[in-house]
């Protein structure tokens, strides 16, 4: 069911995707569907690096830090993208809340997930990566990715992405190599689904002597609908299913614990485990080729 893994060529080293969560429409789930995906991940047994590049710093916050008031003096994938700190240095461990508060002691780590801690700051990005005077600091995160990830630390990366579609967007495709791209089963967004993937094709031409190996591997549908909520939805799902094939992965249904899980700052698997939800969780983990590991 996994495609054949072609490392990516700017990081011959590493021989590990690079997953980009990016769509053009807010509020798709897409934050959702990476926290729940990726720490189950972690439970299984992988090791990952989360990089939250959305400046609602959502991710940040799921993992037991806020985005929107980082203290002074602390690092965040801000000053990465400047260049005025090393990925080392704005790397945290992904946490689940354990008591109230929000001191250390209300948080216990997830092991094997790292984070890079989102910042309201990166509202600014996209003007600052166009104004710089350097022409390749659109490749920031390649950058970091092909030199400060040691070899062999990480199963996995994940890239959550602001929903919108501008430089900083730009300069998270270059530094990928699979996007997730999160839909409902409306029209609109099938129709900027595959709009979104005829750029990124492009993209791999325009950068071409950059080492850019960038695909629309995986697309996958929240909030999806069974026939009895209504034809027009259960004919999008079809439609998705004729398209993208082995690619489509499996359907996410709405479910007050995902919005839960978010609000109680506790990964999806550790919330609720047994769920209906996390069955799904579960497969799609299985499809990204992060099975149980550790059985
Ligand atoms: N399957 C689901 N069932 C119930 N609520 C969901 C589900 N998926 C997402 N949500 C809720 O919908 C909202 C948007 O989800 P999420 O933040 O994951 O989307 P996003 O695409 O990351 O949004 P943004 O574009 O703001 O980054 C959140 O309040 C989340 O709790
Ligand atoms: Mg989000």
């Amino acid at each position: 069911m996994n495609p054949t893994y072609l490392p990516p060529k700017y990081a011959p080293h590493l021989q590990i995707p690079v997953f980009l969560v990016m769509n053009r429409a807010g509020s798709v789930g897409k934050t959702s569907v990476a926290n729940s995906v990726f720490t189950l991940a972690a439970l299984r047994g992988w090791t990952g690096l989360i990089i939250d590049a959305d400046l609602q710093s959502d991710m940040s916050f799921w993992f037991g830090y806020d985005g929107d008031m980082v203290p002074e003096d602390t690092p965040t994938i801000h000053d990465l993208m400047l260049g005025s700190a090393t990925l080392e240095a704005v790397t945290v461990p992904a946490r689940t809340r354990i008591a109230a508060g929000q001191g250390d002691d209300a948080f216990q780590e997830i092991p094997g997930l790292d984070l890079v801690r989102g910042d309201i700051k990166m509202k600014q990005a996209d003007g600052e990566l166009v104004s710089a005077k350097d022409a390749l600091a659109v490749f920031w995160l390649q950058n970091v990715i092909r030199k400060q990830v040691p070899q062999g630390k990480y199963d996995f990366i994940v890239i959550d992405a602001p929903a919108s579609y501008g430089r900083l967007s730009e300069s998270l495709l270059v530094a990928a190599t699979d996007v997730i791209t999160m839909m409902k089963p409306m029209r609109k967004e099938l129709r900027g689904a595959a709009a979104l993937a005829k750029e990124i094709v492009s993209l791999n031409d325009d950068y071409d002597r950059h080492d850019v190996r960038v695909s629309p591997t995986w697309y996958c549908i929240n909030d999806a609908k069974v026939a009895s909520q209504g034809h027009f939805f259960s004919n999008i799902q079809d439609e998705a299913r004729e398209i993208y094939g082995d690619r489509l992965l499996p359907e996410l249904k709405n479910a007050v614990i995902v919005a839960e899980a978010y609000d109680a700052q506790e990964p999806l698997p550790i919330w609720a485990p047994k769920s209906e939800s996390m069955k799904t969780i579960g497969l799609i983990a299985d499809q990204l080729g992060f099975p149980e590991k550790r059985a």
